[in-house]
């Protein structure tokens, strides 16, 4: 895509000042309203990208602006570590009541609320090691880093702690080349075969990580039993379980916690992305037993912070109130049909995958090999024609709008991705 001079200009100055971001598009936004991002030269694109799975109740929300301006009149920040205040307190209410826990620790971000969740998970055990799976992604702080197994290229020259990687339960390519309902959850079971045996005594491992599904590493759907047999894994060896719903929570795939999806509950649960309605906002959430830590274990300036207490909670009122989870099955189930339509016409597609509106389709060559060169074309090319996709994994193409994106909207979008495959040679 050529930028226009007014994006020429400040992809010109940011590169100048902005350190360590990759941007491969050059599409410089200007402002957004439900489904739709327009761009500085005033041309609108239907997102399908969700600024990475975070606007799942739309752009410019009239509810959570009204909630963050009100708040905005009255106060910004109080200092939540040192001070008290009821906006905070009823978001950790709200968020305890949709999910079952009774503790929350607030935050910024994904890789903060993981932090939390790790020295949580470190200081309640007094085991100093953990369990991640290959391909996970979990932020890039140096803790969520080590918890990380996404691309060796985001670990280089950083020290790690003591995380053992896994196999996820990646059933298009099997790690272990078995076939699915055959395999009996092999990989899940590697755990006590091979890493608790010769790797890492489960003695010494405060907590197994794992996204319910794997988001980064390629929007990777584990079989039903996978989950389950995790839990076992971590129940007979006293391991606590955490779950990081930063990108499959907030009912983008029906469910508030992706989790739920497969009957597991997770002792210690990562959330954030979306529950900010796209202000910053993080919460790792457990139970009072787990989460009895003393006074100052943990603390941050702005956790709990005023604005995005009130966005936070007005956006999870919007999402129960709008009923996101069943028009994120609804709308997942529609596109998720059109996708694989699509799979059965062009061959480059070697799999679609998802629950609710969290779908992936893998971009392959005639032998199942990855083809991120074509990935990347197909997403360019989407993105010339007004269509914001981003890329996941070796070679994944994610589908995430917001959920209340409506069915004109989808095949719009659609059919702007069917012309970017069909222009893209050798499909
Ligand atoms: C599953 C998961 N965990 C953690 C993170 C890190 O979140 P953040 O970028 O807000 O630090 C991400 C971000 O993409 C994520 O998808």
């Amino acid at each position: 895509m050529k930028p226009g001079q007014k994006s020429r200009e400040i992809i010109n100055r940011d590169s100048k000042v902005i350190s360590a971001l990759t941007r491969p598009y050059e599409l410089v936004v200007d402002h957004a309203d439900g489904s739709t991002v327009f761009d500085i030269e005033g041309k609108s694109y239907i997102d399908f990208a969700s600024g990475v799975a975070v606007m799942n109740i739309g752009y410019n929300c009239k509810k959570v602006k009204e909630a963050v301006c009100v708040q905005m009149e009255k106060m910004v920040h109080c200092g939540f570590s040192d001070f008290y205040a009821e906006m905070p307190v009823k978001l950790a209410e709200k968020l305890c009541k949709m999910t079952g826990y009774e503790k929350v620790f607030l935050s910024n971000s994904g890789a903060e609320a993981v932090e939390a969740a790790m020295k949580l998970a470190f200081w309640y055990s007094k085991r100093n090691s953990m369990v991640a799976f290959y391909r996970a992604f979990h932020g890039r702080t140096l803790g969520a880093l080590s918890l990380t197994g996404s691309k060796i290229r985001h670990k280089e020259n950083f020290p790690s702690l003591r995380v053992v990687h896994s196999h996820y339960a990646y059933c298009y390519r099997c790690p272990l080349n078995l076939d699915y309902p055959g395999c009996g959850i092999s990989c899940a079971r590697e755990l006590e075969r091979t890493i608790f045996k010769r790797v890492l005594s489960p003695r010494d491992t405060a907590a197994i990580v794992v996204e319910p599904i794997q988001g980064e590493g390629g929007f990777i759907v584990p079989p039903p039993e996978f989950h389950k047999e995790i839990r076992r894994i971590c129940d007979e060896n006293n391991i606590l379980l955490i779950a990081d719903e930063i990108q499959s929570g907030g009912f983008r795939t029906g469910k508030f916690m992706a989790l739920e999806n497969f009957d597991v509950r997770a002792d210690i649960v990562c959330m954030s992305k979306s529950i900010g309605g796209g202000i910053p906002l993080g919460a790792t959430l457990s139970t009072s037993e787990i989460m009895d830590w003393p006074a100052g274990a943990h603390a941050n300036t702005f956790g709990g912070n005023l604005l995005a207490s009130a966005g936070g909670l007005a956006t999870l009122d919007f999402m129960e109130s709008k009923k996101l989870g069943e028009k994120a099955v609804e709308k997942g189930n529609y596109l998720m049909k059109q996708l694989n339509d699509f799979r059965e016409k062009y061959p480059a597609i070697g799999d679609v995958r998802g629950i609710g509106l969290m779908i992936g389709i893998e971009i392959v060559k005639e032998n199942k090999e990855s083809d991120a060169e074509k990935r990347d074309l197909i997403i360019k090319k989407s993105l010339e024609g007004g269509l914001i996709l981003l890329p996941a994994g070796d070679s994944v193409i994610r589908f995430v709008p917001p959920l209340i994106i409506s069915k004109y909207e989808i095949d719009n979008g659609l059919q702007i991705f069917e012309n970017a495959l069909l222009n893209n040679s050798g499909i």
